[in-house]
């Protein structure tokens, strides 16, 4: 074979390829998966130490923790939409600050997933710049945090759902 028709030949095959990945990738975006991406009605939050810990939850972890997530343009293209979902919908399972005292949070470990850094994910934090926090904003966060949801190292910390009227 010479050499230019084995050029050609690797052309054609390459048009192929890329032509079944566009193909790919048009067919997915029709599958019924991360499609759901909803913002229910916030019904109730947690009593907030102030308004500058609510503030940086929104920021830092609001997208998969409470029922007023940002879907950005590129979550409602697959493969991405199915993995934010995913997210979405696993983060609110666990803590939902949308829907306090109505059904089960796990607030406990709160304090200790930012302090160790598993919260925010990783992969969260290249595309959301305001979730990273510098040092003095993560130790202002973290007393904030163990303010408003008690800290596992103080077993004396005031419970969530004590009634603590206070109307501001
Ligand atoms: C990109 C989505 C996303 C963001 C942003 C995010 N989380 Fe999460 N979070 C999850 C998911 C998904 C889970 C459940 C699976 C897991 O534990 O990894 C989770 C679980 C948790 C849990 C339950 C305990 C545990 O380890 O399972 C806590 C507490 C938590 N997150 C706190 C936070 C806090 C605080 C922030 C902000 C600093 C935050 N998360 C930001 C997605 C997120």
């Amino acid at each position: 074979m010479s050499q230019k028709s084995s050029l050609r030949l690797h052309v054609a095959a390459f048009s192929i390829l890329l032509l079944l990945l566009v193909g790919a990738f048009v067919l997915i975006q029709l599958l019924p998966i991360g499609k759901n991406q909803t913002n229910p009605p916030v019904i109730a939050e947690p009593n907030w130490d102030s308004p500058q810990t609510r503030q940086t939850f929104m920021q830092a972890c609001g997208d998969c923790h409470s029922n007023e997530t940002v879907w950005p343009w590129y979550s409602k293209i697959a493969p991405m939409s199915w993995l934010i979902t995913r997210d979405v919908n696993e983060g609110r399972q666990k803590l939902n600050v949308s829907e306090w005292g109505v059904r089960k949070n796990e607030a406990d470990d709160v304090v200790k997933v930012v302090q160790n850094g598993t919260m925010p994910p990783w992969f969260y934090l290249p595309l959301h710049r305001q979730a990273n926090l510098n040092p003095s904003q993560k130790q202002a966060f973290l007393n904030g945090l163990a303010a408003t949801f008690g800290s596992e190292n103080e077993p004396n910390s005031q419970k969530i759902e004590s009634g603590d009227d206070d109307n501001d």
